[in-house]
């Protein structure tokens, strides 16, 4: 047998480690882009979004395993983004907001934020309990609405993030003190949001407090399933499981009055887009639904936008809930990426127990007393 010359020997050999060397390079590259991947599901980022009251705010960006992504703020438990997808897999963000603090700051509608201690309106600002007298701080026209001039939407939370089987979240924390903004007893507040591998974002609320107070805490995301600034909302198909609205007077205060919605524009009990009928609403929808739940967790709403299929569903075991059209939105609200926010351009499903029930005697009560605890969680779950 032939001898193989050396050199030619040297030379099969060198070539065989560089090919060797280029595979492992390939794999490599494919294994990083995995570890990418991977990373870029399932996790919390933090990072700096300001000062505020001499308060360090930072922005938590929370992604599930499917991709989906939550970012939240600790100044007022605001989301200011929720990113999912539509039915060719298109993310987008679906929830109105501002790209910057001082945005939120300067003049935010309740933008995405937590809406308390009591979350729509108080009638003049007044309520008697237990023989006497509060006044609390007037900040629409005549009355109260959404917690006072500085609600928890406008304070710095206390925030501790949360990553377990359910998917990752933030828990949040307030301590509303005696007195503010009329309220009696020291309330402490915890909110937990938690991005579920199940698509859903779960909001979890509880308070204690030392003294008799009104509590009625909730959540205020403008939802546009068609991508936040693109258009309005007005293609939107809703159901809202309720049988009857409580009917306001011209300033949006119950007059204690219970409608049936059968045969109305406000009839949403099968489904029905949400610019139908609006034009026969005056003002447009900004309404609570008395829901069929009976006070159990469940499906309350059902809403879908048929061009990008995003479908939403809301469970809850509050006994009402806020649908409102984005009535007020006008334009001068400029959000991110620079989009104007126009009327109808959002609408919020803010589950909550009734407007003004502390002065409403035939409303399911809203008083929190001391050794009680206060809690409800709500989902907003996303399917294609
Ligand atoms: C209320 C509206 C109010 C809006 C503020 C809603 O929850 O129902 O009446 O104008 O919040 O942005």
């Amino acid at each position: 047998m032939k001898k193989i010359p050396k050199i030619l020997l040297r030379k099969v050999i060198l070539f065989t480690l560089f090919i060797f060397f280029i595979n492992s390079c390939i794999n490599n590259s494919e294994n990083s882009d995995k570890t990418k991947m991977e990373k870029n599901k399932i996790s919390i980022n933090k990072e700096n979004f300001g000062k505020y009251d001499g308060k360090n705010v930072y922005l938590y960006t929370l992604t599930n395993s499917n991709g989906l992504i939550a970012k939240i703020t600790n100044y007022g438990a605001i989301v200011t983004s929720l990113i999912v997808p539509d039915k060719q897999g298109n993310f987008d963000d679906i929830v109105l907001g501002y790209d910057n603090l001082e945005d939120y700051i300067k003049d935010s509608p309740y933008f995405g934020a937590i809406v308390g201690r009591y979350g729509n309106r108080i009638a003049k600002g007044k309520f008697i309990l237990d023989d006497k007298e509060y006044t609390l701080a007037v900040n629409n026209g005549n009355n109260h609405l959404h917690g006072g001039i500085k609600g928890f939407d406008k304070v710095v939370w206390d925030a501790e993030e949360i990553d377990n089987k359910e998917g990752v979240g933030l828990k949040l924390k307030y301590i509303s003190k005696d007195g503010e903004e009329g309220y009696p007893g020291n309330l402490e507040v915890t909110v937990t949001y938690t991005l579920t591998n199940n698509n859903e974002l779960k909001i979890s609320y509880e308070a204690v407090t030392d003294k008799p107070t009104p509590v009625n805490i909730t959540h205020h995301s403008y939802f546009n399933l068609a991508g936040a600034g693109k258009e309005d909302i007005l293609n939107h198909e809703l159901m809202i499981d309720a049988d009857k609205y409580t009917v306001v007077d011209k300033e949006l205060i119950p007059t204690a009055e219970l409608r049936d919605v059968k045969d109305t524009p406000m009839d949403f009990t099968s489904p029905e887009s949400i610019g139908s009928r609006i034009a026969a609403v005056e003002g447009g929808y900004d309404h609570n639904y008395v829901l069929n739940n009976n006070g159990k967790f469940a499906k309350v709403v059902e809403v879908i936008e048929p061009q990008s299929g995003r479908l939403m569903e809301v469970y809850t075991s509050e006994p009402g809930i806020q649908f409102y059209s984005g009535n007020f939105l006008d334009g001068s609200n400029i959000g991110k990426n620079g989009k104007k926010y126009n009327k109808y351009y959002g609408f919020c499903l803010e589950t909550q127990h009734f407007p003004d029930s502390p002065n409403q005697p035939s409303f399911p009560s809203t008083i929190l007393k001391p050794g009680e605890k206060y809690g409800y969680t709500t989902v907003y779950k996303f399917l294609l």
